[in-house]
């Protein structure tokens, strides 16, 4: 009986341990309090939100409100090493965790978490310059606008995303994207080193010596939470950009695209310091019927864009221009992308991408998603808030790189396209399918119109249900190669809920 009695005490004991199984065994275990024993192990300025306070509601609110991760204590580290402390508290609990940086990521994956920890780096943002002025070492949660400042005001710059509040690590460990890719490459093409807590909650420095590296340009959120990471920066070259927009009506769409692709073909002659950006999107003040279609031309170096550049668009009879000189750190505000414009606001939208990568655009395909965009967001009102990004940043940077070199896998396409479907949260489930059900079909329009077999989607816009072929790439190899490295660091797939390889 005794002997009985001491196996049963041990295996309750033992149970009482594990996160999961001590919440069905409430009446049973001793009440623990996470946040209380975590705290302990944390430096003194790291904080610990638990649900129903004010801090974890604004800790927990997203660019998407769908989808979401459900934390049941949001963690703040101060130090590198509370990042540690805290996988390593987790595992001893089998409580699943998630590293939460501008919290734009918005993959429907991420919303399998549940009853975890949310390790919320903003804290983590320090930008520190090398003695030779080359490199920086960034916090793992810092986010552009602090990093594109504090380099800016030491006369250097780097690549970064264009929005001013997703981080540098979010989208670089995807690859990551942004104006300055067509000099200097990818944003994880600029990492030197960095510091990562691997899924056994040790932090380790590793570089491009190890096999791990690799993974970490193009599916780095796979494997571990990056605390900070030394990139290359680079002296200034062209203080000096300006942006031209026009807006047109949708009767131009063929002319338009046709004229970017002969006037101002990406991965072709386009110079490097040109690029260009348009979207799709309603203004019933304007047209009431259909939806208009915003488009720049943005060029580094100069004040005004070389007309060369915009006069055929001007030929095309916008409805509207604008247009200004400035600087590098105005792009942002131009663009719609500032820290004070509105997708730097959570505001309680539920915001899919369905994103596809392309060589250029084909015509007939450019009309049907316009036509299919404007019925349906004319049918569902609900949807009417939506808009459809095409995206032509320079590339002689990304294509620089050896395509094998890195895990992001599209070097050789230019265009970044990708409908992004909204409404407003709460809405009924019939408009949500219709929300996917239109973002679908207008990736599958562009995906015929590509001619290709594969469909090749950026991993950070995508919706959260493409293969991993379209998010790493068809390569067999590449396939095999993340997977090996997945079963030799993260054994027990902790990190597998944003855009998992498995
Ligand atoms: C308005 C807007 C503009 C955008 N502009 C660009 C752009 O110009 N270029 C571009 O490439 N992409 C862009 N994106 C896409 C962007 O790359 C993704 O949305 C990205 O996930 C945003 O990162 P975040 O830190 O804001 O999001 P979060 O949701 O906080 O992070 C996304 C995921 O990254 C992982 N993660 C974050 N930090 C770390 C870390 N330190 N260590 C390990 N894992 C980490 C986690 O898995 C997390 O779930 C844009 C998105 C939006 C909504
Ligand atoms: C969306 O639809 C609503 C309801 O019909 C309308 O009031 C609003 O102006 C529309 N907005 C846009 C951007 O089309």
């Amino acid at each position: 009986m005794e002997v009985i009695a001491a196996v049963a005490a041990g295996a309750i004991a033992s149970a009482c341990q594990n996160a999961v199984l001590s919440s069905w065994l409430v009446s049973i275990c001793p009440q623990r309090d996470y946040a209380k024993e975590l705290g302990e192990r944390l430096s003194r300025n790291a904080h610990i939100y638990t649900p129903g306070s004010d801090n974890f509601a604004a800790a927990t609110t997203r660019w998407s409100a769908a989808h979401a991760p459900e934390a049941k204590l949001v963690v703040i580290p101060s130090i590198e090493n509370d990042v540690a402390e805290t996988v390593k508290y987790a595992n001893e609990l089998g409580m699943p965790y998630l590293a939460v940086n501008g919290g734009h990521g918005a993959i429907k994956t991420v919303g399998k978490m549940k009853n975890g920890i949310q390790i919320w780096m903003h804290q983590l943002n320090g930008v520190e310059l090398s003695e030779d002025e080359t490199q920086a070492k960034i916090g793992g949660g810092a986010k552009t606008k602090a990093v594109t400042d504090a380099l800016w005001a030491a006369g250097k710059q780097t690549v970064t995303g264009l929005c001013e509040c997703t981080s540098i690590l979010g989208p670089g460990l995807g690859g990551g994207h942004g104006v300055l890719q067509g000099r200097y490459g990818l944003v994880s093409d600029q990492f030197v080193s960095m510091n990562i807590v691997l899924a056994d909650g040790s932090l380790r420095t590793i570089d491009e010596s190890s096999d791990l590296w690799w993974a970490m340009k193009g599916a780095g959120h796979n494997f571990g939470i990056v605390t900070s990471v030394t990139s290359k920066i680079y002296d200034i070259i062209h203080r000096d950009w300006a942006y031209e927009s026009f807006i047109f009506t949708g009767d131009k769409v063929e002319a338009l695209y046709e004229n970017i692709n002969s006037h101002l073909p990406n991965g072709g002659s386009l110079p490097v310091d040109i690029m260009h950006y348009s979207f799709f999107f309603n203004n019933p003040e304007v047209d009431p019927n259909n939806p208009l279609i915003m488009f720049f031309i943005i060029q580094e170096g100069n004040m005004i864009v070389d007309p060369t550049y915009t006069k055929p668009f001007h030929d095309l009879n916008p409805i509207a221009v604008d247009g200004e000189g400035g600087v590098f750190t105005d792009l942002a505000t131009w663009m719609g992308n500032a820290n004070t414009s509105p997708p730097c606001k959570k505001a309680g939208l539920v915001n899919y991408r369905f994103p596809i990568d392309v060589e250029s655009y084909n015509i007939p395909a450019q009309r049907q998603v316009y036509d299919l965009f404007a019925s349906a967001t004319k049918e569902t009102p609900a949807l009417n808030g939506s808009f459809f990004l095409f995206e032509g940043y320079s590339t002689q940077g990304v294509k620089a790189i050896p395509s094998e070199s890195t895990a992001y896998p599209f070097r050789g396409d230019n265009l970044l396209i990708s409908p992004v479907i909204n409404y407003a949260a709460g809405a009924d489930a019939e408009i949500d399918a219709k929300a996917v059900e239109l973002g679908e079909n207008l990736r599958r329009i562009l995906h015929e119109g590509s001619g290709r077999e594969e469909m090749h989607t950026y991993v950070n816009y995508a919706y959260g249900e493409e293969t991993k072929q379209n998010m790493y790439g068809y390569e067999q190899w590449r396939q095999d190669k993340l997977l090996e490295l997945k079963n030799k660091y993260d054994p027990e797939r902790k990190f597998s809920f944003y855009a998992p390889i498995v």
